[in-house]
């Protein structure tokens, strides 16, 4: 039996369609599935994160910033576990003026006077401009968007809603900073007005590397069914041309990739394969050598039940951990990615790759500040001030923020 028996029919139908309920006039108005991201708006978010990345490295560029939503709030309701995501909105939220309030434990709320979920986030809605949601049921952020289109059908009250992470189905906000991450990265410095693009003197070692997320081999390292961000990711970087994906994964069926995922991949036109360890050659040539981009994850442990954790406890995690020496075999510019937090007793990335210029995880972090500022000033419909902004304080790059598409 469903929690959400009156939106049961909404979300029974398929993913297109329900895509299409959190779009408006080719913008988004809710951010529910990363599906949503279309390579579109990826460039167009990605932009504006540059942009809001430039401005906030002085003063004026700061009060610009914070002048582009004075008089808007947001809600943070997470009632699950979150470092990184609720810090980077929080600070995401100030960078542009949001004020913001938070529900972390439920406890304190008036569920414990059985106040329904969809209650509470209705209230919110009637004191904050967006609610942005971490919860471990994977259909709340969805029906919550759901009732906000209802509200808005009806003239009521309605609020933009952002999934910052549901069950262990999607986190798409994940998905943009980690595209952000990827799309910096296998730019090569080409839209820099400062450095000298890489790209060249890198082609003479890697003939056949090209910019953009598009033809590149990309690895998955650990908790794969289980591991929202995987998910997320996977599925945005299937819409980019010639893409291979390895799902390196230790042997168990709570961690393997999942039918759905593969066969959704496979649809798109990813080419999958799985592996057992970092160690293993894939067409007479090892792994680590082919791959352009690592995302290594952590074993979600508090999905386990005691049966699987017993099982999972048993297994040799060592060839789902980097070293110095496996990293040593990868391509002199692919990078190291982890959505974090990384697991400080198994270790799948030792401390010792941090100072290696591949390990990207605390970047990837930082970028999840100026991703989801970027969402926001869309979701808000500032992008114009953003760029008039942008265009006062940097005429000089006006330039290189307007270069068309990193694919
Ligand atoms: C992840 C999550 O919560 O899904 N963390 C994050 O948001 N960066 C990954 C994890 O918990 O392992």
């Amino acid at each position: 039996m469903s929690e959400f028996p009156e939106f049961q029919n909404l979300l029974n139908r398929t993913p297109e369609e329900r895509d299409q309920e959190f779009q408006r006039h080719g913008r988004l108005k809710h951010l529910i599935f990363g599906s949503q991201l279309t390579t579109e708006l990826l460039d167009r978010l990605c932009r504006s994160a540059d942009m809001i990345r430039r401005l906030a490295r002085d003063r004026e560029g700061n009060a610009e910033l914070r002048n582009l939503l004075p008089n808007r709030r947001a809600m943070l309701y997470f009632t699950q576990p979150s470092t990184r995501t609720f810090l980077s909105f929080m600070a995401a939220c100030q960078i542009l003026g949001i004020t913001c309030n938070e529900v972390r434990d439920p406890k304190m709320s008036s569920e414990v006077k059985r106040e329904s979920r969809t209650d509470s986030v209705r209230m919110f809605s009637s004191y904050f401009d967006v609610i942005i949601m971490r919860s471990q049921m994977a259909n709340l952020a969805e029906v919550c968007a759901y009732m906000m289109n209802d509200l808005e059908g009806t003239d009521r009250r309605s609020v933009p809603i952002i999934n910052a992470g549901a069950g262990s189905d999607e986190h798409p906000t994940q998905a943009l900073l980690d595209m952000y991450t990827i799309l910096r990265t296998f730019d090569f410095d080409e839209s820099s007005m400062s450095r000298p693009s890489r790209l060249g003197s890198l082609q003479k070692e890697y003939p056949d590397l090209t910019t953009g997320a598009a033809n590149k081999v990309y690895a998955f390292c650990g908790d794969i069914k289980r591991g929202r961000t995987v998910r997320s990711l996977a599925t945005v970087l299937s819409q980019y041309r010639n893409v291979t994906m390895y799902f390196i994964t230790p042997p168990h069926d709570q961690l393997r990739i999942d039918d759905d995922l593969r066969s959704l991949l496979e649809t798109a036109g990813v080419t999958v394969k799985e592996f057992e360890s970092l160690d293993e050659v894939d067409d007479g040539q090892p792994i680590l050598e082919k791959i352009d981009c690592l995302y290594m994850t952590r074993i979600q442990r508090e999905h386990n039940s005691d049966a699987t954790e017993a099982e999972i406890a048993s297994i040799d995690l060592s060839p789902f951990k980097l070293s110095v020496e496996r990293v040593a075999k990868m391509k002199s510019f692919a990078p190291i990615l982890h959505p974090f937090p990384r697991d400080s007793i198994v270790g799948e990335i030792p401390t010792e790759i941090d100072s290696d210029p591949r390990a990207m995880y605390f970047r990837q972090a930082r970028n999840g500040m100026w991703a989801r500022a970027a969402l926001l000033v869309h979701l808000f419909d500032v992008n114009e001030a953003l760029m008039d902004a942008h265009v006062r304080l940097f005429p000089a790059a006006v330039r290189s923020a307007s270069s068309p598409s990193r694919r």
